[in-house]
């Protein structure tokens, strides 16, 4: 009896006559089993294409999202543009109801996606920038926010999205960003941003730029 390893190189061998008799007919001359298909060049160069265009279409898009932004100003300036940005996103949210329930999954993607950029320039550049000018108080604090910003990202990505507390979710999560942004672009800003030399703060506004070209 054909064990089940014979059986499917039998089967293998088979097809493989079958495909070199094929070519045979074809009037070619030496194939190799690793030759491309007279057709594949084009299938290639379009994938090639493919890639390319798709790869540049989204450098193009980081690229018109991080312009947009720095044109903002200094990096103060736009990270208080990505507050307002996010409080219009809650906003959107709290205005669904519970039969919306594929809009209010997709709000939510785009407030997470929108939130781990916005944390991660802060995380990246601003508050090791301030823990160095010796404000390591203030950037551990709102780091510890950021921790929680993630917690109820967690919560609403494994609440249904037509809980009955889905609303008082959002609004308690939309109150805690909107104290955080306050305390950021009332206080702990402008107090390092008036430390800071003409060159300290345009390094800043460099690297907050470079780093949500990479995050957009
Ligand atoms: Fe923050
Ligand atoms: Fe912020």
């Amino acid at each position: 009896m054909a064990t089940r390893t014979q059986s499917r190189s039998s089967s293998r061998n088979t097809s493989e006559r079958s495909r070199s008799s094929g070519e045979r007919k074809r009037g070619g001359g030496e194939r190799s089993a690793f030759s491309w298909g007279e057709n594949t060049g084009p299938i290639i160069g379009a994938a090639i294409a493919g890639a390319a265009v798709g790869l540049f279409a989204n450098y193009g898009r980081k690229f018109l999202m991080q312009s947009l932004e720095a044109a903002a100003g200094d990096w103060d300036e736009i990270l208080a543009t990505e507050h307002d940005m996010t409080l219009a996103i809650f906003d959107r949210m709290l205005a669904t109801d519970a039969t919306q329930t594929f809009k209010r999954k997709m709000l939510l993607m785009k407030l997470t996606h929108a939130l781990d950029k916005h944390a991660h320039q802060e995380e990246m550049v601003v508050y090791p920038a301030l823990r160095e000018a010796n404000e390591a108080h203030d950037a551990d604090l709102l780091e510890t926010e950021h921790g929680y910003v993630k917690t109820y990202l967690y919560e609403l990505s494994q609440m249904p999205a037509d809980a009955p507390n889905w609303l008082e979710k959002v609004r308690e999560f939309r109150s805690m960003i909107s104290k955080h942004a306050h305390m950021e672009e009332e206080q702990v800003f402008p107090r390092f941003k008036q430390g800071l030399t003409e060159e300290q703060n345009a390094k800043i506004t460099a690297l907050v730029n470079k780093d949500g070209f990479w995050m957009a």
